[in-house]
């Protein structure tokens, strides 16, 4: 048991440190839960709640979401918030699922992923893509990663062309707000409309449900929903 809580330790500094170094590199003002919508190129684009909305995420299934608890969370924080946007828009949602499970315990999880990043891989997606071409509105959710969007992401958003729609970023995160969400979607996706994104800390995720809801449905107000 020490010895497990011992490694716990070891692995939040790790963590820890990681959204540090991530978020003095990028000197980003995330001090709100809602990113700037300042510097977004204007495109020809119908509004957000016009027409189809879609809603992918990822989220990890295997085991426990949030890092400071040593136990599972039945459903992971990211998948919450998407299930939240879908009830509030309408929205279809689509999981995506790699093909290869990610470890059930922590460390192990984030040396595969920091692996994979490293490597700028292209994990394989188990179950088949979306037909994006009838949405209007993208939301793209899932955990920060290493500061990124989990590599399994852009296998996504590399096989889908989401140009001309409105796209929105997710997150949830311990501290390093939406990460680089927004940019990889804007360099991806010259001619999409990239939208204000939100992000929630995963903790909040878990352990205050209901103003994590709240925040959600204000945040999407305010895009028109
Ligand atoms: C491999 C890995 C890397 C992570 N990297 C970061 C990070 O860079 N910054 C951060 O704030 N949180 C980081 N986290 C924490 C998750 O983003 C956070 O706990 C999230 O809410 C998990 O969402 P999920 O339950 O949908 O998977 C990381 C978690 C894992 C497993």
């Amino acid at each position: 048991m020490k010895v497990r809580i011992t490694i716990f330790g070891v692995v939040i500094i790790a963590l820890v440190a990681a959204i540090f170094t991530f978020n003095s590199r990028n000197q980003r003002n995330q001090s709100t839960t809602t990113t700037s919508t300042q510097n977004r190129s204007s495109k020809p684009v119908k509004s957000a709640n016009s027409g189809k909305t879609l809603v992918v995420y990822f989220s990890r299934r295997e085991a426990a979401s949030s890092i400071y608890k040593d136990k599972p969370l039945p459903i992971g924080n990211t998948k919450r918030i998407a299930g939240m946007i879908a009830k509030k828009t309408g929205g279809t949602e689509y999981e995506i699922i790699p093909a290869k499970s990610y470890p059930r315990d922590f460390k192990t999880t984030s040396e595969v992923a920091q692996r994979e990043l490293d490597e700028n891989a292209r994990p394989k997606i188990k179950n088949p893509l979306p037909d994006v071409s009838g949405y209007n509105t993208v939301f793209v959710g899932a955990p920060v990663w290493w500061g990124d969007y989990p590599m399994v992401v852009h296998t996504f958003l590399d096989a889908v062309d989401l140009n001309g729609k409105n796209i929105v970023p997710f997150a949830t995160s311990e501290g390093s707000g939406l990460g680089n969400f927004d940019s990889v979607l804007s360099s991806q996706y010259p001619n999409a409309k990239v939208l204000e994104g939100h992000f929630e800390r995963g903790k909040d995720v878990a352990d205050r449900r209901s103003s994590v809801e709240s925040n959600v449905n204000r945040w999407l107000n305010g895009l028109g929903y």
